[in-house]
């Protein structure tokens, strides 16, 4: 584009306008961001119609390197001005790359099921990538970038798992956390539990005994306590689970419920 500046030209003592007929040209080689969000874009400018060009970006101060790095996506104005004082400008638009382009990769990741009536949730997720790329950050359901691929403190749930390439090329893969099945140690507690409880006005249904529900698993792993208290520790008295006139537990439900307690008392015990 021809931007002509006029700067005088009359007889009488008015100085001649250097810049009549004179035509500034710029052009330039673009290089586009690498990906959306990246400001590694550039412009490398020049100019005829002249000597001594120095150049300004976006009406800027004029500097004397027609090269202008560090830009994202966009459409900028460059002009230049020769020793004279002339100038022209030209608009230049930056576009950014497809960053997996050049690259290519696929997502998965490692899980550590998650144990049910755990607080805070203990499943976690470390991203895998399979294929190209380097410099990989990663992020999970859409969120910040971090330098770990190990995601924790999940609950049971799917999450989307991304990882991006050095060059921004971002990839994303659905990724389930299950749950920790039931440990067997604590799957017979629940069982004796279960068999004991048949009565009427147990612990079940709209007003459990003791406002207790145990067919609510993580109703036994949080009472695990007060279930040795009541049903092992009291056996044999009027305070023992089940209560009186209820036979107590057998030797060995007792020991069960020891075994697990001592396991750790948890769901995946
Ligand atoms: C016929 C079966 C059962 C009946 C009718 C029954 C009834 C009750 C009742 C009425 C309470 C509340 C009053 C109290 O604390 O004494 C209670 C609390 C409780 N029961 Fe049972 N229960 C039965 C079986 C069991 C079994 C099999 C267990 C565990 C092995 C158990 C564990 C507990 C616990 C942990 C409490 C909470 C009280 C505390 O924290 O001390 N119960 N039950």
């Amino acid at each position: 584009m021809l931007l002509i500046v006029s700067c005088g030209g009359g007889s009488g003592g008015t100085p001649a306008n250097p810049c009549v007929g004179v035509t500034i040209t710029v052009t330039g080689t673009i290089t586009n961001a690498s990906a959306v969000g990246m400001s590694n874009g550039s412009i490398v400018a020049s100019a005829s119609g002249g000597s001594g060009f120095t150049f300004s970006f976006n009406g800027g101060a004029f500097q004397a390197s027609g090269n202008f790095t560090g830009l994202a996506a966009g459409t900028y104005t460059i002009a230049a001005k020769n020793s004279s004082g002339c100038t022209g400008s030209q608009s230049f638009t930056v576009n950014n790359n497809d960053p997996c382009a050049s690259v290519s990769f696929t997502v998965g990741g490692t899980v550590v099921t998650a144990t049910p009536c755990v607080n805070p949730a203990n499943g976690s997720i470390t991203v895998t990538t399979t294929g190209g790329g380097s410099g990989f950050t990663y992020n999970i359901n859409g969120g910040a970038f971090q330098a770990s691929a190990t995601f924790t403190s999940l609950a049971v749930n799917t999450y989307t798992m991304g990882a991006k390439e050095s060059g921004g090329c971002l990839k994303t893969a659905n990724v389930t956390v299950s749950a920790t099945p039931p440990g067997t140690l604590f799957s017979a507690v629940r069982a004796i539990i279960s068999n004991n409880c048949t009565a009427g006005g147990c612990h079940s249904g709209a007003a459990p005994a003791g406002g207790i529900d145990f067919t609510i698993d993580c109703n036994i792993v949080a009472n695990k306590a007060r279930i040795k208290v009541r049903a092992v520790d009291n056996f044999g008295t009027p305070q023992q689970m089940p209560p009186p006139p209820n036979p107590g537990l057998s030797l060995a439900d007792r020991t069960a419920i020891v075994n697990w307690i001592n396991a750790g008392g948890l769901y995946s015990n």
